[in-house]
C-alpha cells in the first residue's frame, strides 16, 4: 500500500516511510503523511490506519462520522472536494487526520489542528484543535486520545507554543485525561 501526498501545483511523487494503506491506492492527501510522527502509528490495532484526510474520504463516511459531533449533512456535488482543495491550498495550516478501519474502509475517528500565525509572541503559532469525533461503536477504545495525542505532536512539530480548543462541559474530563486544563471562556454570535 502507498499513501501519497502531492503538494498543490506539483506532480505526483511517492513518500517512502509512509504507513501502509489498506490496499494499493494512490490517494490525494491533505498534507505530507510523514508530518505524523512514526511513533503515533504504534499501538494502533492492526485493522486501523492513521493517516491525513484524503480527497475522497466523504466516500468512507467522514461526514456520517462528524454527525456524532454536530449537524453534518451530505454536501452537494463537488463541495466536499472543493473544501478539501481550499484547505490543501493553505500549506502548513490545516492538518486533519483520520483513523480508517481497514476491513470496512470506513473512517471511524477524525480530528483537526489548524495553525494560526500571530504577530504577538515573536510571530508565534497557536494550534487550534477542532472537530474531534469517534464513531459510536468505537468510542471508549482510546481512539479519541490517540487522535488528540497525534494532533498535539503535529502542533509541536509545526512549532506551536500552545494548543487550545473549545468543548462542552461534558467533554472536559476527556480533555483533562488528554492533558489539557481549563482556561478562559468561549463566546459566540451566530450569523
Ligand atoms: N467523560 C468522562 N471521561 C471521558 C469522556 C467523557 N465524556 N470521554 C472519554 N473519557 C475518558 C475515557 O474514559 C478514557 O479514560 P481512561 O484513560 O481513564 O480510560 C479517556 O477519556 C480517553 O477516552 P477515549 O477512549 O480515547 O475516548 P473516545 O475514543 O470515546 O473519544 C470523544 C472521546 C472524542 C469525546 C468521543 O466520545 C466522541 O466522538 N464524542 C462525540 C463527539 C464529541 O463530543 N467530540 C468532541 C467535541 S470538542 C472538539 O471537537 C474540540
Amino acid at each position: 500500500g502507498r499513501l501519497e501526498f502531492t503538494p498543490p501545483g506539483s506532480v505526483n511523487r511517492s513518500c517512502s516511510g509512509a504507513p501502509q494503506g489498506p490496499r494499493l491506492a494512490k490517494m490525494q492527501l491533505l498534507f505530507e503523511p510523514t508530518t505524523i510522527p512514526s511513533h503515533c502509528h504504534a499501538q494502533l490495532e492492526s485493522d486501523l490506519l492513521l493517516r491525513p484526510l484524503a480527497a475522497d474520504d466523504d466516500a468512507r463516511g467522514h461526514l456520517e462520522l462528524l454527525s456524532v459531533l454536530t449537524v453534518a449533512p451530505n454536501l452537494a456535488d463537488g463541495k466536499y472536494r472543493e473544501t478539501f482543495d481550499l484547505l490543501r491550498a493553505c500549506p502548513t495550516t490545516y492538518f486533519t487526520i483520520v483513523i480508517v478501519q481497514k476491513s470496512t474502509d470506513k473512517v471511524v475517528a477524525c480530528g483537526t489542528i489548524f495553525v494560526e500565525r500571530k504577530f504577538v509572541r515573536s510571530a508565534g503559532l497557536v494550534g487550534h484543535i477542532e472537530d474531534i469525533a469517534v464513531s459510536k461503536t468505537m468510542q471508549g477504545r482510546k481512539l479519541g486520545l490517540k487522535i488528540i495525542n497525534t494532533l498535539e505532536e503535529i502542533g509541536r512539530g509545526q512549532g506551536c507554543y500552545k494548543i487550545i480548543l473549545d468543548c462542552s462541559k461534558d467533554n472536559i474530563p476527556f480533555y483533562e485525561k488528554c492533558g489539557f486544563k481549563h482556561k478562559e471562556f468561549q463566546m459566540v454570535r451566530y450569523m
